[in-house]
């Protein structure tokens, strides 16, 4: 079996199959591989297969749901037979944000999509739900939370041999209760204290921020390389974790403050939680992990912006008051929520919206400079106007909040706060590099 094969029956489809039938074929398969040479094909394997059906293809005697010459022109990774595509790497990508932006990404027939997901079936079956063209999109697993995964991601996207032109660190966790230890009512406060990655850090911290400092730097070779000129990294931001002292939203309490960094200095290892070392805040430390990705896009762009001409940039999508990341939220604030974003604030954008807020970034001319944040802050505003797409939304007004702006094109915002801070941008990349054991520049 070639690396071809391998990957070509990660993007085809298994309708039919029954989960112990896909047991069988998975076993078959890797007893076949453990036999060939092929290290690179057994790593990407490894990889591939975590919860997937689509492993149940590499079977021998199985019949091709296709002809084998129909197949070949489907497959994701023929380009002999297709116009070239650019790739762009989205974690996350099987939910809210991601997902949006995926789907946008796939269908404009410009880009292949490898879709960085934790939840293997679940990618794959919401990329099917939402029609994803089969040739533009791959599911390969990635969980952020533990360095091992992220190193296996790289070495198995690098089997497949198709390059990279954009990376785009969206996948997050947010846990607003996490702290609250007393419960008024069953299920109002989750609480549960804090989450632990698989190498012993806050969970929020090592996904949101920690997974996608390891996954930048392992990729950086691979932007490198692009042929794509720019070639872009996009970290997502949030203008909860007060990027600047502008933003309405930076002003909620619990404000993102990462102190002195005493938290990374002693190993941010449990029972650390905090990048400040201080008490447990389960909002709090999302916030913090936020700042980090915006110092993180910052430190990149100092150390390969002018060498390479990648272009790292950051971005609040604006308000999606209703994707997933609130799943931990009690259920009286997800019915609000949404509500008052809409209706009263006006800072209600939807996820469609957002992600094409998100595709442009990857892939408009406009949205190619490097080292900024975008925002739907300060001069163009702080939202979507209670709902209504940007694209009907051309003429500025005011908002709730007497911002005047337009809605309809994302504007660089200052950077302030810790992520304005040159020192401790490099300080926070310093500590990182201790905390996943590698030296990167
Ligand atoms: N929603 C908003 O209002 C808002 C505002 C500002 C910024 N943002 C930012 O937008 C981004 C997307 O958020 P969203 O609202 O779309 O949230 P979402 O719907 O919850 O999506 C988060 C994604 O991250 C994935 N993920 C979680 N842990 C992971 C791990 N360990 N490894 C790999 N993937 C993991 C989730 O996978 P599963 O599908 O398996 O859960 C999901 O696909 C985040 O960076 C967030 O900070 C959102």
């Amino acid at each position: 079996m070639s690396l071809y094969d391998v990957a070509f029956t990660a993007a085809l489809p298994s309708p039919s199959r029954t989960q112990p039938t896909q047991q069988r074929w998975n076993a078959r398969a890797s007893s076949d591989l453990a036999s060939s040479r092929d290290r690179q094909a057994q790593a990407m394997l490894a990889s591939v297969s975590v919860g997937v059906g689509a492993l149940a293809a590499c079977a021998p005697r199985r019949q091709r749901p296709f002809p084998r010459s129909l197949t070949k022109r489907r497959a994701f990774f023929d380009f002999g037979s297709q116009p070239p595509k650019k790739t762009v790497i989205i974690t996350g990508a099987s939910s809210g944000l991601g997902l949006a932006a995926a789907r946008e990404l796939a269908k404009s027939g410009e880009w292949r999509v490898i879709m960085a997901c934790r939840d293997f079936v679940k990618a794959e079956k919401v990329a099917k739900e939402n029609n994803f063209p089969e040739e533009n999109f791959l599911v390969l697993h990635l969980d952020l939370a533990a360095n091992s995964s992220v190193r296996q991601f790289v070495s198995t996207f690098r089997s497949l041999n198709i390059g990279l032109d954009a990376l785009v660190c969206n996948a997050a966790v947010y846990f607003p209760n996490a702290h609250k230890e007393g419960a008024f009512f069953p299920g109002l406060f989750p609480g549960g204290g804090p989450r632990w990655s698989a190498d012993g850090h806050e969970l929020s911290f090592a996904t949101n921020y920690l997974g996608h400092f390891l996954l930048c730097n392992l990729l950086m070779e691979d932007l490198k390389k692009s042929s794509v000129k720019p070639a872009r990294c996009i970290i997502l931001g949030t203008v909860t974790a007060s990027i600047n002292d502008k933003e309405v939203g930076g002003m909620i309490p619990p404000i993102a403050d990462l102190g002195q960094l005493q938290g990374l200095e002693s190993g941010m290892k449990k029972p650390t939680t905090m990048i400040d070392n201080g008490r447990f805040n389960g909002a709090k430390a999302y916030k913090d992990s936020k700042v980090c990705d915006v110092m993180l896009m910052r430190e990149l762009h100092k150390r390969y912006h002018e060498s390479t001409g990648i272009c790292f940039s950051s971005l609040y999508p604006g308000c999606i008051a209703d994707t997933n990341l609130f799943r931990e939220h009690y259920p009286v604030f997800r019915f609000l929520f949404p509500i008052l974003q809409k209706e009263v604030t006006n800072a209600y954008v939807s996820e469609e919206e957002a992600g094409r807020r998100l595709a442009k970034v990857v892939s408009d001319p406009g949205y190619a400079q490097s080292g900024v944040y975008f925002s739907w802050g300060g001069e163009s505003g702080t939202g979507g106007a209670g709902g209504t797409d940007a694209v009907e939304n051309m003429d500025a007004s005011n908002d709730r909040f007497l911002q005047y702006g337009s809605f309809r094109t994302l504007k660089e915002s200052e950077i302030g706060g810790d992520a304005g801070d040159d020192e401790r941008c490099k300080r926070l990349w310093n500590l990182s590099e201790k905390l996943v054991g590698e030296r990167f520049s």
